[in-house]
């Protein structure tokens, strides 16, 4: 029955209304909320309307958008409509999309030979276009396997793009000139090409696009809404179920896969990781001896240790195993030594090279690649030949050039760039012996000291072999150790204190290659050698001593008549005697005396005094060269001391 009112008068004949009551009750047409949860109520006193929300449509908004699965089983898809009004000024396009994509066209508004609108996902942000110039990026990203509303208005000469209600951006524009024939395309052209360029075919789901009231409908609903014409429907399929992406398991290493819209997750087993459990945690596998550390490295690991390298050592050295792939631009690595000249690294082909060494306390880089007919060489800025560790990187300024200039890093303080420019060190790739310690055999400049596992571009250069791990390095660029001997693992001097070089119960310290002699009282000097008192023992016989510094030295100063380091040795008074022919010089303390061979006639002379000696005679005796004795002695005293000779001159 169809309820109306009429306005009638107060009291009427008898008979003349039929099902009237009297009286006008006002009923809440909402109160049972015909439009349900999907649209708001609008109580129109004897009906009610339903504003439905989107997508959602009918009286009661009973029905919903038939959603179009797109790229379902990685099918390309796509569905066109016929555009059939003008629009020109104020426009608006609106449409939810599901998607993981992050690339790949939504809709597009277009004639047969230009593009009017452009939506498309980049980086899983809607970007669109109005005609080839204004551009806007949404800065939400959308790609997350949920329903989004994207919308785009057109009015007044400006643009803007909307997320929910959230505005992405705005933008001024020129008019669009769509017209009816125009065509709207969703997901992709039925051109192959074209699609591939702008991302290649949308996969995921779109529901209840419009363009302004219009809707574009891939499953028509029952109600009639005003709609564009489709054209052309190409596996698009009916709803939004995601692909079961697990089919093909996609967890590596026993991971489990978990199914998601249009996607996965992996469990992972215990030591594995990423996104396919893909990345196994070799170092909780423990692959690396005792002595090393282990360290995750991309597609692998390897072990890391310091080694020790001495002069008898032998010499490591390494090859590519041939499957490096990225460029080698740099070298790294930990030193600690005293050597002030010494080698490093060394690898060479044809004319191409490089040498790291230690010149004058400096760390040096030399280096000819193929590009190049110049060498560069880069030095170190400070001295590192002091016992300490120092970290040390060269590198290419530029990594990704042909040809650049390289620095050096010294403790983390940044050298010069070289002024030399030269290629990168992918010679080394090939079959090269890349030596470390050493320059090769019998050549000498080897290095004394510790080195940390050495970097180039990256790759280290283990100490240890494949037979020492318990695992398998996995990655595949490597550089293989092909010296057969085990380098000596971990960083320890040469046993400068034992035996202790300190004398006198002196104390040594090891100061790595190094040693210092803390020496007991009275001694000093490098090994404690030098006494501090060298006169205590009287080394002067006859003569004064004194001690000289800076050595702790002595010297003696003689008494007249001695000589002598110690005044030891009496003077020769012989040296420069004047005793004639066959005559022998008898020495006497600051005197000579001549004895003349047998029956010569030599004049006897005073020898109590002439110009060659003086003899003086002891507590006041006279010296008489006519007495036998010599001396006339005073009374008291006796003695004489030339018995036995006559005196000649
Ligand atoms: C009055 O209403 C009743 C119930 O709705 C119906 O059966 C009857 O036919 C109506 N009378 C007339 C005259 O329309
Ligand atoms: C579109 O615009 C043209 C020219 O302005 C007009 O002739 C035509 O009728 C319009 N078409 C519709 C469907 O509005
Ligand atoms: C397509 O649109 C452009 C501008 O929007 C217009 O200049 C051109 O004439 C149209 N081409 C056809 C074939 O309708
Ligand atoms: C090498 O020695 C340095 C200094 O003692 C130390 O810090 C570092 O951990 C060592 N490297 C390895 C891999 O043992
Ligand atoms: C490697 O070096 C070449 C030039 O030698 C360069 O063209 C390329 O971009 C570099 N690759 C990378 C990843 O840097
Ligand atoms: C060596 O020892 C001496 C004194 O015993 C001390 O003065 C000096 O500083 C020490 N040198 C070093 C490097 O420890
Ligand atoms: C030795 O020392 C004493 C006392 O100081 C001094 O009289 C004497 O001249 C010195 N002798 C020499 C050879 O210097
Ligand atoms: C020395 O003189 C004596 C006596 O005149 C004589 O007998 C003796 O042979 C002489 N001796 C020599 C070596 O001339
Ligand atoms: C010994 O004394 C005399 C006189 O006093 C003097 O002429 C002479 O040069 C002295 N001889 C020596 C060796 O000193
Ligand atoms: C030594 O000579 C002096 C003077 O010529 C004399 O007076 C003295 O008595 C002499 N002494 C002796 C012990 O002959």
């Amino acid at each position: 029955p169809i309820e109306s009112w009429v306005a009638v008068p107060s009291s009427w004949p008898e008979g003349s209304a039929v099902n009237v009551t009297l009286g006008c009750i006002e009923r809440d047409r909402c109160q049972d909320s015909p439009c349900r949860e999907r649209g708001k109520c609008v109580n129109l006193w004897l009906d009610y309307q339903c504003e439905c929300q989107r997508p959602f449509e009918g009286l009661d908004c009973s029905e919903e958008y038939v959603s179009g699965r797109f790229g379902h089983t990685e099918l390309d898809s796509y569905a066109v409509f016929m555009v059939s009004d003008n629009l020109t000024e104020d426009f608006e396009v609106s449409m939810f999309v599901r998607t993981r994509q992050q690339r790949g066209p939504l809709l597009i508004l277009a004639n047969r030979t230009s593009q009017h609108l452009g939506l498309w996902l980049e980086d899983g942000k809607v970007k669109v276009q109005a005609g080839h110039l204004e551009k806007l990026t949404a800065q939400l990203t959308i790609s997350d396997g949920t329903f989004h509303l994207v919308s785009v208005r057109i009015k007044q000469g400006r643009m803007a793009l909307f997320q929910s209600t959230r505005k992405q951006g705005e933008v001024a524009c020129g008019p669009l000139q769509v017209q009816p024939g125009d065509r709207a395309y969703l997901g992709g052209l039925a051109e192959r090409h074209a699609t591939v360029s702008l991302g290649g075919y949308f996969k995921g789901c779109l529901q209840d696009v419009r363009v302004n009231g219009r809707r574009l409908q891939f499953y028509p609903l029952s109600s009639t809404v005003s709609s564009y014409s489709l054209e052309h429907l190409v596996n698009v399929a009916r709803g939004c179920t995601g692909d079961n992406a697990c089919r093909n398991n996609p967890c590596q290493n026993g991971g489990v896969c978990h199914p998601m819209w249009d996607d996965f997750t992996c469990s992972c087993p215990p030591s594995t990781t990423g996104r396919h459990c893909e990345e196994v945690r070799w170092c909780e596998l423990s692959p690396c001896p005792s002595s090393a550390t282990c360290q995750p490295i991309a597609h692998g690991f390897d072990c890391f240790s310091n080694a020790t390298f001495d002069d008898d050592s032998n010499i490591m050295f390494y090859k590519s195993n041939g499957k490096i792939t990225r460029n080698l631009s740099s070298i790294s690595f930990s030193i600690r030594t005293r050597k002030r000249d010494s080698a490093i690294l060394h690898a060479e082909k044809g004319q191409q090279f490089v040498t790291i060494s230690i010149q004058d306390s400096h760390l040096l880089m030399e280096l000819l690649t193929g590009h190049d007919s110049t060498k560069l060489s880069l030095n170190s800025q400070v001295p590192i030949s002091d016992g300490k560790w120092h970290s040390a990187e060269f590198s290419m300024v530029s990594p990704s050039s042909l040809s650049s200039a390289w620095v050096a890093v010294l403790d983390d303080v940044r050298s010069p760039s070289s002024s030399i420019t030269t290629g990168n060190l992918d010679f080394l790739k090939e079959n090269v012996d890349i030596l470390l310690g050493g320059f090769g055999p019998d050549v000498g400049g080897n290095l004394v000291g510790c080195l940390s596992t050495v970097k180039i571009g990256g790759i280290p250069l283990s100490y240890y072999s494949s037979s020492e791990l318990s695992a398998s390095r996995t990655q595949e660029e490597q550089f293989i150790k092909m010296s057969p001997d085990e380098a000596l693992i971990g960083c320890s001097g040469t046993s400068v204190c034992s035996p202790s070089p300190c004398l006198y119960g002196g104390t040594c310290l090891d100061l790595f290659n190094l040693f210092n002699c803390s020496c007991p009282a009275g001694w000093t000097g490098p090994r404690c050698e030098l006494n501090t008192d060298t006169c205590a023992s009287g080394p002067c016989i006859h003569g004064n001593c004194s001690i000289l510094l800076p050595e702790y030295e002595y010297r003696c100063d003689c008494q007249a008549g001695y000589t002598g380091t110690n005044c030891e040795a009496p003077l020769d008074t012989c040296l420069t005697h004047q005793c004639g022919p066959g005559a022998t010089c008898l020495k006497g303390i600051n005197s000579y005396s001549c004895l003349c061979p047998e029956n010569s006639t030599g004049l006897p002379v005073s020898v109590c005094g002439n110009e060659l000696s003086n003899y003086t005679c002891f507590n006041g005796g006279n010296c008489s060269d006519s007495s036998t004795t010599m001396c006339e002695c005073q009374s008291g005293f006796t003695g004489h001391r030339w018995e036995s000779y006559i005196i000649y001159y």
